[in-house]
């Protein structure tokens, strides 16, 4: 091969770039982007996005249980970098408990631990499938939907209304805050007017939910809300702020990565119709086959962290302050760590995937996020026969963090109709 041929087929750094994720092609699939990545230097330095990224599995785990996760920039560090814009952002994120290291954060956690026990979300169980069901009832007759706008949209959103003790009418609205909110998460490319509606639909959460804290004050209501209001460890309570900004936690959580759960597993399953008849003929297998979901297409595709001192990591010499990426998504698909890892098996053993994270962090919601997507899929198997992707090429949102799909085109079988007829 010639020089000029040569140097044009070596990959560039801009290759290995994290950034790659903004091409549609890549984002809609990134997995062979991440096995390219894992076999190049799963501990990588991306100079474009000035953070170290990590794809593999040993790897993540050391990360996510060693390092940093207090990443907020200051004030003067967001003015330096032209974006003050993004001061409300970071005033919120401050008062999150995803982004604080001990004590600051096992105080907050462990207040808010008092208000969302496994009890509290046991106790939504029946609720959760009543609502899975009214949401059917309203479908099954049409033969089509868009799965999405019709059920892993409004489905979480409900549920979380019942969580917090508040009124469920409330859960379009909030889903449309939620949403535009989301764009600033773990995103790497802010478009100007984006980011601007992202900080009011902060803003206008922050108030929606301190007027429901003002309201509950006065008329007390069942839910996480008032109880977190109600939250005590010697003597220590929770401000309002502190609610405000783990609420909102709670909602993206709730409204926005259960969503992708429920979209993305729906899609992979009708990608994979031998496991899609697995599950429908043996209801009973839906635990390992929410697990494997999740591993297969991980609603949060990365999340990020610092340095706490000088050290080595996977060979490379990691510096004090250095940001890194962990890509649980990529992580999850490690042949280190999974048997046959590019495959979907819904019945697969020892399936410690990465997708609610690792250690103290590990997701706050997960068991109510594991008994949805349960429900979910269960429901909308068992109700919708013949269930079939309307699209072959479904469009995913252009957030590269937030892992989802904006529309499913599906369809079903009406009820009645019976494969006979078509003979
Ligand atoms: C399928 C749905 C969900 C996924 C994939 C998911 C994913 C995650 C991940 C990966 C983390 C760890 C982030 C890190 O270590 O940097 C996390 C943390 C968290 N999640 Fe979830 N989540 C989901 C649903 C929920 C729900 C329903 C709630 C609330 C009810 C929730 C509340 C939280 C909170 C409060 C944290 C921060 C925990 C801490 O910092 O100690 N999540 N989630």
């Amino acid at each position: 091969m010639g020089a000029i041929a040569q140097s044009l087929s070596k990959p560039k750094a801009a290759d290995f770039s994290l950034l790659q994720m903004l091409k549609p092609e890549i984002l809609s699939n990134p997995y062979p982007f991440y096995l390219r990545l894992r076999e190049n230097e799963p501990v990588h330095w991306d100079a474009f996005l000035h953070s170290w990224v990590i794809t593999s599995y040993a790897e993540s785990v050391t990360v996510l249980s060693k390092y940093k996760a207090s990443r907020t920039p200051t004030p003067e560090q967001l003015e330096a970098m032209g974006l003050s814009v993004l001061g409300p952002y970071a005033e919120v994120m401050l008062k999150q408990m995803m982004f604080m290291d001990a004590p600051t954060h096992t105080r907050l956690r462990s207040l808010c631990s008092v208000a969302f026990t496994p009890r509290r979300v046991e106790a939504l169980k029946e609720k959760i499938q009543e609502i899975a069901d009214q949401l059917l009832d309203r479908l099954v007759d049409c033969g089509e939907m868009d799965l999405i706008a019709d059920f892993a949209g409004p489905f979480p959103a409900i549920v979380t209304t019942a969580l917090l003790g508040i009124p469920t009418g409330d859960h379009l609205q909030l889903k449309v805050l939620a949403t535009n909110f989301a764009e600033l998460m773990g995103n790497f490319d802010h478009d100007p007017d984006r980011l601007h509606s992202s900080i009011q639909s902060l803003k206008d959460l922050q108030q929606y939910f301190h007027s429901v804290i003002i309201t509950q004050r006065i008329h007390p209501q069942e839910g996480l809300i008032s109880t977190l209001m109600e939250a005590e460890i010697q003597g220590n309570r929770l401000s309002d702020e502190e609610i405000v900004a783990n609420v909102i936690l709670v909602l993206i959580g709730g409204l926005e990565e259960t969503t992708n759960l429920i979209g993305n597993g729906i899609l992979t399953l009708l990608r994979n119709p031998n496991s899609l008849a697995q599950l429908r003929d043996d209801p009973e297998i839906v635990q390992s086959a929410v697990e494997e979901l999740l591993r297969f297409e991980a609603p949060t595709q990365h999340t990020g962290r610092i340095a706490p001192e000088d050290v080595e990591l996977g060979g490379k010499q990691i510096r004090k302050g250095d940001a890194l990426t962990v890509v649980l998504a990529a992580a999850n698909r490690d042949p280190a760590r999974f048997d046959n890892p590019e495959e979907l098996e819904l019945t697969r053993a020892d399936n410690r995937h990465l997708s609610f994270g690792w250690a103290s962090h590990y997701c706050f919601g997960s068991p109510l996020s594991r008994m949805s997507g349960q429900i979910a899929f269960n429901t909308l198997l068992k109700r919708l026969p013949g269930i079939a992707l309307r699209t072959t090429k479904p469009i995913w949102r252009e957030n590269i963090a937030m892992h989802g799909l904006t529309a499913l085109q599906v369809s079903f079988d009406k009820p009645g109709y019976s494969k006979t007829e078509e003979v």
